[in-house]
């Protein structure tokens, strides 16, 4: 951000001021198809512009109109950051190439010597740069179970300065209570930054529930159609959003003007499709649960599920991802991923389209299988991520491929 940039005066442009205050808010129906974005005034063309420059005309030197170069601001970008800072009730966005990028903004407030808790079953690639980049800086890392408070409090140590945590996580889909650890981090003068790329601001607000920051991959539900890569920061603390901006204009992994144009697209269907996302996860999980070949059905609106209870407290709705453990080996839940006709054998999640995918030997491959195993991660996982397709057609589907390998 350009010391001179009016950065109110920027955001006031593009963001309708009078969701603001909480009592007048809009519903987030409303507020996701329109928070940011007004017609043009000259045009009146209703959809924000991809506005493709990198650079702006300056009225004398130094004199701008609120944008000189686009990795530091793009009007695209600002529209989708106020698009997603409404979402999520936060005062300030950030948006990012990707959902990495995001993360790696938080990590840059770190130095050297500090120390963050997470969680043992975090996402593979947050794990990654937690301790194949970040360890390498000689920052410390504490994986817990975070189901479990007393086991969050006692990883807390003096130089500990961040909690990161995801809820619902991958692939078992255990719920964390964000208020519960969100409380531990402030005791102990930490920043509670929490992913909520698998809930989104419909179902959950981690800001309301005491967190300082939320982390999304845009790449997925907010996205939404499996056709862009992107990431975001939102949060209510003016000094952390300033040192984002900072490293977002100086690190340089943001978002091109395209890239944010398809998430502002994807963002005014989020409701609609999310209602449908939960409404087929639920059917599907009713029925896996009650399939002689499904040992387990991990999902979260599940009476049966360890984190039901904390997951109605603070989720508006249960999600669309689900994960069984079929009662197979590794080669025959294999053979069931490959079979389905509607679902893909895809990793990713979170487009309208259904995916299904086979952790041991995809997206946890990386663990060793002992180490697998103790974390639940068996052979006979499948994970699906639940599209807006017809329910019947995807059950139909599951049925076929699970009764042709196991027959
Ligand atoms: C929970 C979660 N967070 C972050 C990411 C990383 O996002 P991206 O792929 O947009 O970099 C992913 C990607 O799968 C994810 O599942």
């Amino acid at each position: 951000m350009a010391d001179d940039r009016d950065e109110d005066e920027v955001r006031d442009q593009h963001y309708d001021p009078g969701t603001d205050s909480d009592s007048d808010r809009l519903q987030i129906e409303t507020r996701s198809i329109h928070a940011g974005q007004k017609p043009d005034e000259e045009t009146g063309a209703l959809m924000t512009p991809i506005y493709a420059n990198s650079t702006y005309e300056q009225d004398a030197p130094g004199e701008h109109r609120g944008y000189e170069y686009s990795r530091t601001g793009n009007p695209t970008r600002t529209d989708l950051e106020a698009n997603l800072a409404s979402l999520e009730n936060a005062d300030y966005g950030r948006a990012f190439a990707s959902g990495m990028a995001s993360i790696n903004t938080v990590l840059n407030l770190l130095e050297s010597g500090d120390h963050v808790v997470t969680g043992n079953d975090v996402y593979g690639g947050t794990h990654r740069i937690f301790t194949q980049v970040y360890e390498e800086y000689d920052l410390e890392f504490s994986f817990v179970d975070m189901t479990d408070l007393e086991a969050i409090e006692s990883a807390f140590r003096e130089e500990t300065e961040l909690l990161w945590l995801e809820t619902p996580t991958n692939p078992l889909m255990s719920i964390v209570d964000i208020e519960g650890a969100a409380e531990i981090a402030h005791e102990n003068d930490a920043i509670c930054a929490i992913d909520n790329t698998f809930a989104t601001p419909y179902l959950q607000r981690p800001l309301e529930l005491g967190a300082d920051v939320v982390s999304h991959s845009l790449t997925k539900y907010l996205g939404g159609h499996s056709d862009v890569v992107g990431g975001a920061l939102l949060t209510n603390d003016a000094d952390l959003d300033e040192r984002f901006g900072f490293y977002q204009n100086s690190v340089g992994a943001t978002p091109g003007p395209f890239d944010c144009f398809l998430v502002l697209r994807g963002t005014k269907t989020l409701p609609v499709r999310m209602d449908r996302h939960c409404e087929n996860a639920r059917t599907i999980a009713g029925w896996l649960d009650d399939h002689p070949d499904v040992d387990r059905v991990f999902y979260p609106g599940l009476e049966s599920h360890p984190g039901h209870e904390i997951a109605a407290e603070q989720m508006d709705d249960f999600g669309g991802m689900l994960s069984f453990e079929l009662d197979a080996t590794l080669e025959q839940a294999s053979e069931v991923v490959s079979n389905t006709e509607v679902f893909t054998l895809a990793e990713s999640l979170g487009g309208v389209e259904s995916l299904i995918e086979q952790p041991a030997p995809m997206t946890h491959a990386a663990i060793p299988r002992e180490e697998r195993l103790e974390a639940g991660l068996t052979d006979g996982l499948v994970r699906v991520s639940v599209g807006i397709e017809h329910v019947d057609d995807l059950i139909g589907d599951l049925e076929r491929a699970i009764d042709a390998a196991l027959e």
